[in-house]
């Protein structure tokens, strides 16, 4: 994807070889705010400003597609009021900032279970994916009620439904089959997946699309992270050598 021209190159970033796909794992924003002696909400309002920036970041560079982790099938689990609070500052994005991907010519697109969300914030996702969805610079992937493991579970009943109603033959199903049946199908998988807060796992997030992805676990808390260090964190993966198996 042609990145915009007006934008400052940020030194040693070769736009050249911008990752087609970055996916960001956003942890960290409630001990950012326990730090701070805040409630937790409080980190989840700010990482939501982070949210903002990374989008924009990637947008001036030409990432094809952003996939940011959200809220997880696990997160459900929380205390109802953070649920809440998580739920609320979705909307808001939601409702906020849909105007501004649809003039970036960004697509918004959500990945996970839609179907579990509060119907008022399933509405307004509804409404900001149709606003966008003629939109074609970039992707932006929101992964709510996500799971890896559910994403898989779900292809494979799919898959299953196919086979026992004859329109697919068992021999005929390839990687390729299972991917096209993810959320994420059509789409490349991620280059790059980042995690803030030293954290070293993966939390059910893109399993199966992260088999030949690089990883970036850096320290720094989620609402800390900046556009400058997320260019950093590119400039260190375009030194990386990518073998993909081979020598
Ligand atoms: C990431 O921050 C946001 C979500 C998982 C919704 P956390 O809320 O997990 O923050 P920590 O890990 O407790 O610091
Ligand atoms: C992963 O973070 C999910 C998101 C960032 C949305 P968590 O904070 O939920 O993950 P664990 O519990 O530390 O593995
Ligand atoms: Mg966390």
């Amino acid at each position: 994807m042609k990145s915009d021209s007006k934008i400052q190159v940020p030194d040693g970033l070769d736009l050249n070889a911008i990752p087609a796909h970055v996916a960001c794992i956003m942890d960290g924003n409630g001990r950012w705010a326990k730090k701070r002696l805040m409630n937790r909400v409080k980190g989840h309002e700010q990482g939501a400003q982070t949210v903002e920036e990374i989008v924009m970041a990637s947008r001036e560079i030409g990432i094809d597609v952003l996939t940011l982790y959200a809220f997880s099938t696990e997160n459900w689990a929380r205390p109802k009021e953070e649920v809440k609070a998580l739920m609320h500052l979705l909307k808001r994005f939601l409702k906020n900032k849909t105007e501004e991907l649809r003039k970036k010519d960004i697509r918004l697109n959500l990945i996970g279970q839609i179907q579990r969300l509060p119907d008022d914030v399933r509405k307004q996702a509804e409404q900001a994916m149709a606003a966008t969805e003629k939109n074609s610079a970039m992707i932006l992937n929101l992964a709510i009620s996500y799971g890896a493991r559910e994403e898989i579970t779900m292809a494979v009943q799919q898959i299953a439904a196919k086979v026992k109603s004859g329109s697919l033959d068992p021999k005929d199903i390839t990687d390729n089959t299972v991917s096209d049946h993810l959320y994420t199908a059509g789409m490349p998988d991620p280059d790059l997946i980042i995690r803030t807060s030293a954290e070293f796992r993966l939390s059910n997030f893109l399993m199966w699309q992260a088999a030949y992805s690089e990883f970036a676990f850096i320290p720094t808390l989620w609402p800390d992270f900046t556009k400058q260090e997320f260019y950093q964190v590119l400039i260190d993966y375009q030194q990386r050598d990518r073998r993909f198996g081979k020598v």
